[in-house]
């Protein structure tokens, strides 16, 4: 028997103005797109947006339903959404925040396991790192550049 660890770097910045100027614009239009959310039963509003290798930028957030597993995490919404609309483009990068009518968030909004495995296919097929950047309401913004810190012992299609 041995003891192993996993190490998953990520970068911490203070506040979104402190982001290179192209991130701090993503995670802007992912703030906006909070504004989108239909989430009148969690009253948690997510909102993401990606940036792709050809400059687009897409935009989408949650939207639940009454049968609640119906509903889809923004960040789903915004993937499926610019493979839908872009496809064979490469992601370069995809930010994640939320707001909730309840409280305030003021700590990155970390994704959830099932938009984590649709990031590593999303990445796989980029052929390049998927930057990940995460922030609440206000606050710091995590930054994952790759999603292999996010997802350790990811489940890869060469299992298959
Ligand atoms: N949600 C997201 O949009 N992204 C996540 O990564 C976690 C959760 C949404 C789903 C649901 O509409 C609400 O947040 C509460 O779970």
């Amino acid at each position: 028997m041995r003891k192993e660890q996993f190490i998953c770097p990520y970068k911490v910045y203070d506040s979104m103005e402190e982001l290179p100027p192209q991130d701090a614009e993503l995670m802007r239009l992912a703030h906006e797109a909070t504004n989108n959310s239909y989430a009148p039963y969690s009253k948690f509003h997510v909102g993401a947006a990606v940036r792709l290798a050809n400059g687009e930028i897409v935009t989408g957030n949650n939207i639940e339903n009454a049968a609640y597993p119906s509903g889809l995490c923004a960040e789903r919404v915004t993937m499926f959404a610019a493979m839908a609309k872009y496809p064979g483009v490469a992601f370069e990068a995809l930010a994640v925040t939320a707001h909730s009518a309840t409280k305030m968030i003021d700590e990155p909004v970390a994704p959830c396991g099932a938009c984590r495995q649709v990031m590593v296919e999303v990445e796989q097929l980029s052929k390049q790192p998927l930057r990940v950047m995460c922030q609440g309401e206000t606050g710091p913004v995590m930054v994952f550049d790759g999603i292999e810190s996010l997802v350790p012992f990811i489940f890869l299609d060469k299992f298959l």
